[in-house]
């Protein structure tokens, strides 16, 4: 696609892709796909394709990280080389430091790591294949994962971006729309509370905006909640623990 300053993403109240404006890519969540994590999940978001393997609690090492009252929550994300147009060189960068550390800090509000002292939870993230909003998928795969993994948690954690492209607020920005739009909003959501615990702003709102945002993601937050919670059902329906 040209890159021009001009690029319309809206045309006749449809995006590019097809969607309304409130509408998710189409979105698929698998549990337990990984055999030798304790807890894994697969999503997609469209293009966007992560998954997520949680292991633990385990001991910790180096030893002198645990914590002698409670467990340690670790999140790693990395995009694999091929994840990308331009190959994504290996290794940890800024971004996905800064997306490791957001996404543990979303997740540890869920999990009574009390529970565990000296122990240590780690979730690998790995983005597989990237059009925008790779966090969000990564944090739903991370939250089936560490149900899957059979780690008690208060709620799971469900997550979309919202962004504002051509002046109108949209759900689930793709990669298009993250690259010629002019705002972008990663936000999960405690579902059964909803509480938020992760909102980051790239660009400018207004405050209508703002609010118009906020209850899109939830609008979006509980259409991904119930693909997880049916994703969880499918993996310990009746038929597959009697296999
Ligand atoms: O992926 P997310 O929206 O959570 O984070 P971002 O930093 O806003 O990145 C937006 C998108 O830029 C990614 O999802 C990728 O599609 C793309 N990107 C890329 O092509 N190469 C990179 N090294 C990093 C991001």
């Amino acid at each position: 696609m040209q890159a021009t300053e001009d690029l319309k993403l809206i045309v006749d109240g449809k995006r590019l892709d097809g969607r309304a404006l409130d509408e998710l890519r189409p979105t698929k969540i698998k549990a337990g796909v990984l055999n030798r994590a304790e807890g894994s999940a697969y999503v997609e978001m469209g293009n966007t394709k992560v998954i997520a393997g949680v292991y633990g609690p385990r001991e910790v090492h180096p030893r002198h990280l645990q914590k002698s009252d409670t467990a340690i929550l670790r999140c790693k994300y990395t995009m694999a080389p091929f994840s990308v147009d331009d190959r994504k060189r290996p290794g940890p960068d800024r971004r996905s430091t800064e997306i490791s550390m957001v996404i543990a800090n979303a997740i540890a509000p869920v999990i009574n790591l009390a529970e565990f002292p000296k122990r240590g939870i780690d979730i690998f993230i790995e983005v597989l294949q990237a059009d925008a909003s790779t966090r969000v998928a990564g944090l739903n795969a991370a939250s089936v994962a560490l149900a899957d993994a059979g780690i008690e948690m208060k709620d799971l954690v469900s997550s979309v971006s919202v962004g504002k492209i051509d002046g109108e607020i949209v759900l689930d920005v793709a990669g298009v729309e993250d690259c010629f739009g002019d705002t972008d909003i990663p936000v999960a959501f405690l579902p059964r509370t909803d509480e938020i615990t992760l909102l980051q702003i790239d660009g400018n709102l207004s405050l209508a905006e703002f609010e118009k945002s906020l209850s899109l993601a939830k609008k979006g937050a509980k259409e991904i909640y119930s693909m997880q919670i049916n994703a969880l059902k499918e993996r310990y329906s009746h038929d597959r623990i009697i296999e």
